[in-house]
């Protein structure tokens, strides 16, 4: 049957079908990579990530994969335009060449992004279109592919049923049908169509992949969120609190971008200001110029922060809270500081990102006020399945970028990349057991500095008790 499927004349015009029948004639070589990297994954040291690890390397085989894929299609079209003799061997070194060099210049921020190596970020024009390129083209790629295979594989399912059919009614009519079914198939009209919708397809992801690159990674919405607070004191009521998050300073959110953000955060009428960590990327030396930036802020209550895993990876904890202070920011690690208005009070609480896990619960324990509004910034809520027993009341955090900075969550939620690889909060307002926490999509990037369906965001908060 599978023959028979793929001798099919349609498969035979250069049309999708065929792209897809390259997919399947690539398969040894996909399950051999995937026998390879379990082999590796085995033999390496992997113990508390290993679900985030598995992930990345089922995304790095898929990423080969695609690669192999793309370079046969790049080749194709190579042999088509190129006239004369085909000289494939030619066209594949030089496709070779080009990708070791966009490889081996991008290496160390692939390197920084995949194993947090820290380093001096590169603002030269040509290293950051470089950078770009790069990850237009790996995000780019990988979805195309993803969408081949789909597409493809819908297309065997529809045969394989038209097939079924085939054989059925001829059995019931003893007679066959399989010339006129045929000739329905292999209409020009059809084949055009599949050829264009193909095109179509494989064309989306390259497409917005730009657009996310080019304009959503910066395309900042303000969400205005209004909290409710059962227990909120009387002189608080309608009390605003901007959150910034993951600034992530670097060649692809720049000082001038977070300035714009600051210029933002300051027009939102906010009484206070939350910042809750990943000021830099992985440039221990750009954290003066973040602070610097940052230091625009103004609230009547004052600005406030926790620090991110970038700051805690970095080992910059120490000298990041130093500069802030010096500019009136106060990080708050494993401190509170009572935010007090008509006589009232509301405890703001700070507490690093990661350390031993039941230390930093019994230092958070300690810092509640009973009887008090307890808000905490925390870069990743960590305890959240404890706060309504604490009597954490709202918990500002960030760090998952609205879920891996990738998201389809306007289809449906829960189809990002956080989710996918286990991620519990990933954006906006959650609930649970009278405590809440609001996952903020962040304004800067890492990784690919890319965004799709999640754009980044300024949020401001209004308390309510109704
Ligand atoms: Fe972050």
């Amino acid at each position: 049957m599978a023959h028979s499927l793929g001798s099919s004349k349609i498969a035979g015009s250069g049309s999708f079908l065929l792209v897809y029948k390259r997919v399947a004639a690539h398969w040894r070589a996909i399950v051999l990579l995937l026998i390879l990297g379990f082999v590796a994954f085995i033999v390496a040291p992997f113990d508390e990530f290993v679900p985030f690890m598995l992930i990345l390397f089922a995304l790095l085989l898929l990423f080969i994969a695609s690669q192999i894929f793309w370079i046969g299609r790049i080749l194709d079209l190579g042999e088509r335009f190129i006239p004369g003799k085909p000289r494939r061997v030619l066209l594949a070194i030089i496709a070779g060449m080009v990708y070791l060099f966009v490889f081996a210049y991008n290496f160390p921020s692939i390197e920084s992004t995949n194993t947090h190596v820290f380093r001096a970020a590169d603002y030269r024009l040509h290293s950051v279109v470089l950078e770009a390129a790069y990850w237009w083209w790996f995000v780019g790629s990988l979805l195309a592919f993803l969408l081949v295979i789909a597409f493809g594989a819908a297309d065997r399912a529809a045969r394989a049923a038209g097939w079924v059919y085939r054989k059925v009614r001829t059995a019931i009519h003893e007679r066959s049908a399989t010339a006129d079914t045929e000739t329905a198939l292999l209409s020009p009209g059809r084949r055009r169509l599949l050829e264009q919708t193909a095109v179509l397809v494989s064309a989306t992801p390259f497409v917005a992949a730009g657009y996310g690159l080019l304009y959503e990674r910066q395309d900042v919405e303000i969400v205005r969120q209004r909290v409710r607070l059962a227990r909120l004191p009387k002189a608080f009521e309608g009390f605003r609190i901007a959150q910034l998050s993951d600034i992530h300073i670097g060649p692809f959110t720049t000082a001038d971008y977070i300035r714009h953000c600051v210029a933002i955060t300051n027009g939102l009428e906010q009484d206070l200001i939350a910042l809750t960590g990943d000021y830099i990327s992985w440039d221990r030396e750009a954290q003066g110029d973040v602070v610097g930036v940052l230091a625009g802020l103004r609230a009547p209550h004052g600005v406030f922060g926790c620090l991110g895993n970038h700051e805690a990876e970095g080992a910059i904890e120490e000298s990041i809270t130093r500069l802030f202070a010096a500019q009136g920011i106060h990080m708050l690690r494993q401190e509170r500081a009572p935010i007090r208005l008509g006589g009232e009070t509301l405890n703001l609480i700070g507490i690093d990102h990661g350390g031993d896990h039941d230390r930093r619960l019994q230092e958070l324990k300690a810092l509640v006020m009973p009887n008090t509004v307890n808000i905490l910034l925390t870069h990743y809520p960590h305890f959240f399945d404890h706060h309504s027993e604490l009597g954490i009341d709202l918990t500002l955090a960030g760090d998952i970028h609205g879920g891996g900075q990738m998201s389809l969550d306007f289809v449906h939620r829960g189809l990002n990349l956080g989710s996918l690889m286990g991620v519990p909060y990933i954006r906006g307002l959650y609930e649970k057991g009278g405590a809440q926490v609001y996952m903020n999509r962040g304004v800067g990037i890492t990784g690919f500095p890319i965004r799709l369906g999640a754009r980044p965001e300024i949020t401001v908060f209004e308390l309510s008790r109704t």
